[in-house]
């Protein structure tokens, strides 16, 4: 057996045909195999069977009656179930073309990657079938916070949260994995240092059904984030609760010494960028500094990046408590814990991003160190 395609599935009964021919047509002249991992509550499970009983690939189907892990558990399951070393995970509704599952493999096949990612976001790669703006924007938004907080183990990859990508059993690690929800690919790419490269592909509409995403689904995700990352975002919450603390107390000294608001205000702000920024090279991005820019030009970017922040976080804030729906703390808290997120994006992908390339991490891979597989606080 060459390969294993693994397709997770939760009542997708009315697409298992159209899955079964496409795979059947792309697959042809290799030796594949189809491992259904089935959640459903409906009839699904018997129409794959029946879909098994004609289908010139091999179909099986293992239905759980008592899932664990979601979406993510059910592809650990097939992992182990798996015949062969090279697996793709793909959905059952279509959404992943068959037609592009030969290019994965032979992709795979060549044995110098670990996980080929099948993405949305890269060269030719598209999205569209993300129902409605606003998914678009929630998963725009959460891929680059993900990357962010992975900066260096995502490095590779334009669309961690793709649910269609190759592995290669032999390298990741499927027992060391907690799946938990959706997003499968992230937990196997934050465990381990891999090798990885992509291919663009067209995500398209829903061939019947309907999503199983859910407001729920999206929770359990960022709560699977903050685990799998709760290192380094840590720190730098606690370096900016103290600076907050720190500009308010110094803006109440300057103060009570008769120095102007505004003043103290500009003063207060300055001196906690300053030691901010000190605290996050010596602690929170110690580890990447090697790997970064030059100190100056580090310094340059994050000064002027948090100037501006802090430049237009206050007109919001003015304008907020300005139209009478919130009052200043309400106004202030909310801006804060936004610019929380965007400030780490923007350290991590920006003021400690890697300078090398791929290809010079991939011969000195020491400067990247593999975590135990129980800790990935060293992404
Ligand atoms: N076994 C099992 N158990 N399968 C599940 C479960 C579950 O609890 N929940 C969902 N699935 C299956 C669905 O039946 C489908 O085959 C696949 O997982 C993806 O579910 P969809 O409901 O179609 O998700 P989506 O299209 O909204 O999300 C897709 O895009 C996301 C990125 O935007 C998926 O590919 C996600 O993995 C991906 O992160
Ligand atoms: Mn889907």
């Amino acid at each position: 057996m060459q390969l294993s395609v693994i397709v997770p599935t939760f009542n997708e009964g009315p697409n298992i045909d159209e899955l079964v021919r496409g795979l059947t047509t792309a697959l042809h002249g290799i030796d594949a195999e189809v491992i259904f991992v089935d959640d459903s509550t409906d009839d699904t499970p018997a129409i794959i069977t029946e879909v098994a009983a004609t289908a010139t690939l091999p179909v099986r189907c293992i239905h759980r009656d008592q899932p664990v892990g979601g979406l993510g558990g059910a592809v650990v399951e097939g992992a182990r179930a798996a015949t062969s070393d090279l697996c793709i995970v793909m959905d059952g509704d279509l959404q992943h073309p068959p037609a592009k599952v030969p290019e994965l493999y032979r992709r795979g096949l060549e044995g110098d990657v670990d996980v080929v990612v099948a993405s949305r976001y890269t060269g030719g790669g598209d999205a569209s079938g993300l129902a409605g703006w606003i998914r678009h924007l929630v998963s725009r938004t959460s891929t680059l916070v993900t990357k962010a907080m992975f900066p260096v183990r995502l490095h590779d990859t334009t669309d961690p949260m793709t649910g269609f990508f190759l592995f290669d059993r032999r390298t990741v690690d499927v027992a060391e994995l907690k799946p938990r929800g959706f997003k499968i690919l992230l937990e196997i790419l934050a465990r381990q240092q891999l090798r990885v490269t992509e291919v663009p592909f067209d995500f398209g509409e829903r061939h019947a059904g309907e999503s199983k995403a859910s407001f729920r689904q999206g929770m359990s995700f960022f709560w699977q984030l903050a685990l799998l990352r709760f290192g380094r975002m840590s720190g730098f919450a606690v370096i900016g609760a103290l600076g907050a603390l720190a500009n308010i107390a110094i803006v109440w000294l300057l103060t009570t010494v008769g120095v102007e608001y505004l003043i103290s205000a500009i003063v207060a702000t300055e001196v906690t960028i300053l030691a901010n920024f000190i605290a996050q090279e010596l602690w929170v991005f110690r580890d990447m500094r090697a790997d970064a820019s030059p100190l100056r030009y580090r310094f340059i970017i994050a000064f002027a990046f948090n100037n501006a922040e802090a430049l237009i976080r206050i007109p919001i804030v003015y304008l907020m408590v300005d139209s009478r729906h919130f009052t200043a703390v309400v106004a202030t808290a909310i801006t804060l814990a936004i610019a929380f997120v965007v400030r780490f994006t923007f350290q991590s992908l920006v003021v400690y991003a890697p300078r090398r390339s791929r290809r010079a991490r991939q011969l000195y891979p020491s400067v990247d160190p593999i975590a135990p597989p129980e800790s990935v606080e060293s992404d």
